[in-house]
């Protein structure tokens, strides 16, 4: 039987790349340029399955082809703000992704960002290595604790659920948490949390906010320049969810007119682009999109698409079907 056809727009970890290869006709992206919308839209055309990511917009322009071959697209990331899933189902293409293989991971990150930020790490390593660093003394560069602070969790998903888990057990931080669908009671209760019911009200109590709620229009700007105003003088807010959750001019002001005291962001609104203002704030720490990105995570990712995908073509419901 012939195999189906299926193209992978990045890299991917050669361990699953070979995979692919080995089970698939792939057409694999050796030197990682990223698809212009043409490519995707011949893509569509071309292949069975189509396995974009984050990078990729599969708005509705690009969904329009005459007539697409691709039946699937298997997501690499749990992220989907960049497909218009309505669109794809409205052509029959089926949308996966790829969630809980890197909860830990994304969670570890926002707890690398909030230390980093309380902690001035960032400011820190650039005063080292530009040479300015005098030796030390009681007053460099002091910081703020976690331990004992209110970290406010705005989406208690998987990912919020993990780092409500990591500030408590591991930092001694309270938990409140904020979710507009529902909170995980069992795991609240267990990380001694509260569930508020506004997240107006969060804003106004955490030490800390990390975000972990969808991107995609339904948030865009939910951090506007109103919400940072609300932040309680001294606080930091943590962004690895999407970037376009929150106004950078907005946050950029809030960061050097002192409104809050930090940022510590690896999602931007136009990436790889970051604002120019907010790249001028040195309490902003400033991370490339990494929360899923230590090996482990990006081979269990792989091996969830290829999942995703043995389902589909044994015409069995994939586990990680997006609906729109
Ligand atoms: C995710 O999985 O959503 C990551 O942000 C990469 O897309």
């Amino acid at each position: 039987m012939a195999k189906h056809k299926v193209i992978v727009t990045r890299r991917w970890p050669e361990s699953i790349e070979q995979v692919l290869a080995e089970e698939f006709d792939a057409v694999l992206n050796k030197n990682d340029r990223p698809f212009s919308a043409e490519q995707l839209r011949s893509a569509l055309g071309e292949a069975d399955a189509l396995l974009p990511t984050v990078t990729d917009k599969i708005d509705a322009s690009v969904l329009d082809v005459s007539e697409p071959r691709v039946r699937i697209l298997a997501n690499y990331g749990v992220g989907y703000s960049h497909i218009d899933v309505f669109a794809a189902k409205s052509r029959g293409i089926v949308v996966t992704n790829t969630p809980e293989v890197l909860s830990e991971c994304t969670a570890d990150l926002a707890l690398t960002l909030m230390l980093m930020t309380a902690r001035r790490a960032g400011e820190g390593e650039r005063e080292v290595r530009a040479g300015k660093w005098s030796g030390w003394r009681p007053t460099h560069m002091l910081g703020s604790k976690l331990s004992g602070k209110t970290l406010g969790i705005v989406g208690f998903g998987r990912i919020g659920q993990k780092v409500a888990e990591r500030a408590h057990f591991g930092f001694g931080m309270n938990i409140i948490a904020f979710d507009s669908m529902s909170l995980n009671e069992s795991v609240l209760s267990r990380c001694d949390g509260e569930g508020v019911g506004t997240l107006d009200e969060l804003l106004k109590r955490a030490d800390f906010v990390s975000l972990h709620c969808p991107g995609g229009d339904s948030n865009r700007n939910l951090m506007n320049r109103e919400r940072l105003a609300m932040m309680k003088p001294g606080s930091f807010l943590i962004n690895t969810a999407r970037g376009e959750i929150v106004d950078e001019e907005a946050l950029a002001s809030a960061l050097s007119n002192g409104t809050i005291a930090g940022a510590g962001l690896d999602v931007y609104a136009a990436e790889p682009k970051i604002a120019p203002a907010l790249a001028a704030c040195e309490n902003a720490v400033l991370l490339p999109h990494l929360g899923s990105a230590s090996l482990e995570t990006r081979e269990a990712m792989g091996m969830r698409v290829l999942e995703n995908l043995r389902a589909f073509f044994g015409d069995e419901q994939p586990r990680d079907l997006v609906t729109s």
